[in-house]
């Protein structure tokens, strides 16, 4: 049957609507809060990737919150942009007020519905959960059509209860119905079962697109979002390198290339353009600071690598005998450049098409091409990943708060280390002298004194992007403040600029992060 849904109209029944979640779910990880002009950022690139729902944020979360998910819903447009709501009706009008200038909007409200969350997390029976379903999903209907209702922790929610709320939530008006398998639990055969029995079991269940939601705990959030699908759900919820709550959400670019790659087992539509992949899940690890690991399916710098002689001559006689999927068909570039210090413009704008960052704004490539002819001076060779470490530095952080202008350090056997440090903050430079127990302590009493702050310092790594001794150091810290966590990487040719600029990158995030109060379980 054709579902006639209030935002898609006619639904043919081969087609998934992509749902992505990176803004919100993603988001509110440990470590990867983005500000709001990052946030558009993501958007517009999200956008221009082909998802058709944007889930930008859970608007009674903060301030920040709230005017993320609201600029996002007044200038992106195309994808239906959402907000998530607890089933209260403080947090629904906040959604509301937060989505109201998109031109496509829907509200996402959820409630607990297992008798583990009822009982432990929102204190309350089931028959009151059941009442706060409809009233919450009447509510939302009030201020949109499009309406999603999500039972957290649906996957361990007992069948006749779980049918009772979904069709509560249908009889309210909903036209998604979300089961998210909220903490990793399920196997792909549950996650089959729920769908093929409430498709039977609800009376309207016919009427709706039904959603699947899936985390990573146990490795299995591609798997159960796939065996989702085919037991009937049209939705697939997932975000960009799979990031999310704990372990992660099912991943939108290993999901998207599996229905692409293997049709015949999976035979759904979606309106992905896949090769956006790439640069969309660049531009995602530039911001956070968090690089996907090397075997990352699809995006991992070695996806595409073959290093055994076997595979590579395979590869050279039929790329078929070792390739499932083009590189090309994820937004790879084949590429023989190397850059040095006469490379010019041209050939560095290549550089960053190839290494999957796409058209390059002028203002971006000037900024970033300058660093790169510094670099370039101070390093015989540049490889990629020095691009791309610069690349992330320059440009994508570019918005940032606190910004770094120099640093000076005078440190050794004898002397007692000096830094003389220079930041920008909200626009205004300072500059300022400090002393410490090694160079990296001075650097970092300095950042102190500029911007001073109570979180303490967690973790401080030293590594190096490439091989040799003029390779730029990668440095990572990790601040504490009242329990939250921030993670900041940072990377320069000399160590202790690469030091201060992690500091200050994860200073840039605790900022965004202490602007927002986890909301508690609510009740309804
Ligand atoms: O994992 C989950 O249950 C969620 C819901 C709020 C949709 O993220
Ligand atoms: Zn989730």
């Amino acid at each position: 049957m054709t579902i006639n849904h209030p935002n898609f109209g006619a639904i043919a029944d081969d087609r998934v609507i992509i749902f992505d979640t990176t803004l919100r779910d993603g988001e509110q990880s440990p470590g990867f809060s983005m500000n709001l002009d990052e946030k558009l950022r993501m958007a517009e690139a999200l956008a221009d990737l082909g998802v058709d729902v944007i889930e930008a944020g859970f608007p009674i979360a903060s301030q920040g919150d709230f005017e993320s998910v609201r600029r996002i819903a007044e200038s992106i447009h195309g994808p239906v942009i959402t907000g998530l709501a607890r089933s209260g009706r403080e947090d629904i009008l906040r959604a509301a007020e937060a989505v109201k200038p998109a031109e496509r909007k829907r509200i996402h409200t959820f409630i607990s519905t297992s008798p583990l969350h009822m009982k432990y997390k929102l204190r309350m029976e089931p028959e009151a959960v059941l009442e706060a379903v409809g009233r919450s999903v009447a509510l939302a209907r009030e201020f949109t059509d499009d309406v999603e209702w999500s039972a957290e922790d649906g996957s361990r929610t007992e069948p006749d209860f779980l049918c009772r709320c979904v069709e509560a939530a249908i009889s309210a008006g909903a036209s998604t119905i979300n089961i998210p398998d909220t903490v990793g639990y399920a196997v792909p055969a549950d996650i089959a079962r729920i769908f093929s029995m409430l498709r039977e079991r609800v009376p309207g269940a016919d009427g709706v697109i039904f959603s699947t939601h899936n985390h990573n705990d146990l490795g299995l959030a591609v798997a159960n979002t796939l065996a989702a699908v085919n037991a009937g759900a049209r939705q697939i919820e997932c975000t960009i390198n799979g990031i999310g709550e704990r372990a992660g959400n099912a991943a939108l670019e290993e999901v998207v290339m599996a229905i692409r790659t293997r049709r015949d087992a999976v035979p759904f539509n979606n309106g992905i353009e896949t090769t956006k992949i790439l640069r969309t899940s660049k531009l995602l690890a530039a911001i956070t600071g968090f690089d996907v690991q090397p075997n990352k399916a699809i995006v991992g710098r070695n996806a595409f690598a073959h290093e055994s002689g076997i595979h590579q001559d395979g590869v050279l006689k039929n790329a078929a005998t070792y390739e499932i999927m083009t590189p090309e068909s994820v937004g790879w570039q084949k590429t023989s450049l190397v850059l040095g210090k006469h490379s010019g413009r041209a050939a560095f704008r290549d550089k960053l098409r190839a290494l999957g960052y796409g058209e390059v704004g002028d203002n971006a490539l000037n900024d970033a091409f300058r660093r790169f002819k510094d670099l370039a001076d101070r390093k015989k060779l540049v490889y990629d990943e020095d691009i791309t470490a610069l690349f992330d530095e320059t440009v994508v952080r570019d918005q940032s708060r606190i910004k770094f202008i120099s640093l000076e350090v005078w440190s050794g056997s004898k002397a007692k280390p000096r830094a003389v440090l220079e930041l920008e903050v909200d626009g205004v430079r300072h500059e300022q002298e400090a002393f410490g127990d090694g160079p990296v302590d001075a650097t970092f009493n300095a950042i102190r004194a500029i911007s001073p702050h109570e979180a303490e310092l967690r973790l401080f790594t030293v590594g190096a992007v490439t091989e040799g001794t003029d390779a730029q150091a990668r440095c990572g810290v990790r601040l504490e403040e009242s329990g939250k966590l921030v993670d900041g990487q940072g990377a320069d040719t000399d160590t202790i600029v690469a030091a201060a600029r992690a500091y200050i990158h994860a200073l840039n995030k605790l900022m965004v992060k202490r602007a927002r109060t986890e909301p508690a379980a609510l009740s309804a």
